[in-house]
C-alpha cells in the first residue's frame, strides 16, 4: 500500500473549498461553516457553496462557479454516497474536479473499508447486514460487551452504543433508526475496550502528512502509521488512550466531513496552506 508524504502537485490557487449553503439561502454559507470558510479564504484559497438539499434533484449549483481545471475539496456535513456522487457530477459539469473521488470518499468514511488496513490498531470488529439474525450473531461472538454503530456513526442518545446482552441489539437498531433516520450501510459490532474518553484527540492527515490540533503537539506514532497505510489525500484519525497506556484508533473519518473537534478553524486553514 504505502503512501508518500511528499507534497501533492496541487497548486494552492487551483484549489477551491466547497461548503454547504444555508438551508433557506443557497447563496449564503451554512452558519456552522462560515468561520472555516473565512479562514480558508484568508489564507488564500478560493471558496464556494452548494445547496446539499437539492443535490439529488440534479439542480444543485455551485456559487461562485468554479473555474476550469480547479480541484474542489468539500467541507461540510456527512452526506450519503449517492449525494456525494451527485456533488462530484456537479463539480465535473463545471469543468473542475474533486480531490476526493466517490470511491475515495467511502474508503475513509465507511468503517468496513478502513478497518482491514489498521485492524491491529483499533478494536476488533465484525460487520452485519441489518437483515441478519443479529441477536444470534452477537451470541455467537461470545463477547461480554458490544459496541454498536453503523458504517459511519454511533448512537449517542437514549440506550447508547454499548450493550452487554445480545438481545438488546434490537432496541439499539430501533433507536438508531428513530434518532438517525436510517442505518447507513450496515452494522459494526466492536469489542469494547477500556478507553479513557477524555484523552481522545483528532488528527488530520493532509496529502499523507499528519497534523495535530496544536502546532507544537506531538503526533503519535499510531497516527504516522495510519498515514502510511491509508492511501487517501485527506482523512481524520481519532486516537484515544486505553487504561493500559496503549494508544488506539477509535475511528478513521473522511476529512471532508469530520468536525474540527479540538481544532480551531485557523489551525485547520494553516495546515492546508502549508500543504498546498
Ligand atoms: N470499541 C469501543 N470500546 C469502548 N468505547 C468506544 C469504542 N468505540 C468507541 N468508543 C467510545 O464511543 C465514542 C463514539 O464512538 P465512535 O466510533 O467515535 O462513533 P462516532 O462515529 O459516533 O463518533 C468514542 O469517542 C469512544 O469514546
Ligand atoms: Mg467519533
Amino acid at each position: 500500500m504505502g503512501h508518500s508524504s511528499e507534497r501533492s502537485s496541487l497548486v494552492g490557487d487551483l484549489v477551491r473549498f466547497l461548503f454547504p449553503s444555508d438551508y433557506f439561502n443557497p447563496k449564503k454559507v451554512d452558519e456552522a461553516y462560515s468561520e472555516q470558510l473565512d479562514c480558508l479564504r484568508n489564507v488564500g484559497f478560493k471558496v464556494s457553496i452548494i445547496s446539499l438539499e437539492v443535490l439529488a434533484s440534479g439542480s444543485a449549483k455551485i456559487f461562485p462557479t468554479p473555474e476550469q481545471g480547479e480541484t474542489l475539496i468539500y467541507r461540510g456535513w456527512m452526506i450519503t454516497p449517492d449525494d456525494y456522487s451527485c456533488l462530484v457530477n456537479v463539480v465535473k459539469d463545471a469543468g473542475a474536479d474533486v480531490l476526493i473521488s466517490d470511491d475515495a470518499y467511502l474508503a475513509t468514511h465507511y468503517l468496513p473499508n478502513w478497518y482491514p488496513l489498521i485492524r491491529d490498531s483499533t478494536p476488533e470488529t465484525r460487520f452485519f447486514s441489518i437483515d441478519d439474525d443479529l441477536e444470534h450473531g452477537l451470541r455467537e461472538l461470545g463477547w461480554s460487551r458490544f459496541f454498536i454503530k453503523d458504517y459511519v456513526k454511533s448512537l449517542k442518545t437514549s440506550v447508547g452504543s454499548i450493550i452487554d446482552e445480545p438481545s438488546a441489539i434490537r432496541t439499539v437498531v430501533a433507536e438508531m433508526q428513530k434518532f438517525r433516520g436510517t442505518i447507513e450501510g450496515g452494522l459494526c459490532v466492536r469489542q469494547v475496550e477500556d478507553f479513557i474518553a477524555e484523552t481522545e484527540r483528532r488528527y488530520f492527515v493532509v496529502y499523507g502528512k499528519p497534523f495535530a490540533a496544536l502546532p507544537d503537539e506531538e503526533v503519535p506514532a499510531i497516527v504516522e502509521e495510519c498515514a502510511k497505510r491509508i492511501n487517501s489525500q485527506f482523512f481524520a484519525v481519532d486516537v484515544v488512550e486505553r487504561r493500559d497506556g496503549c494508544k488506539r484508533v477509535v475511528e478513521i473519518g473522511n476529512g471532508q466531513v469530520s468536525d474540527l473537534v479540538g481544532w480551531t478553524a485557523e489551525r485547520f486553514a494553516t495546515v492546508w496552506a502549508e500543504r498546498s
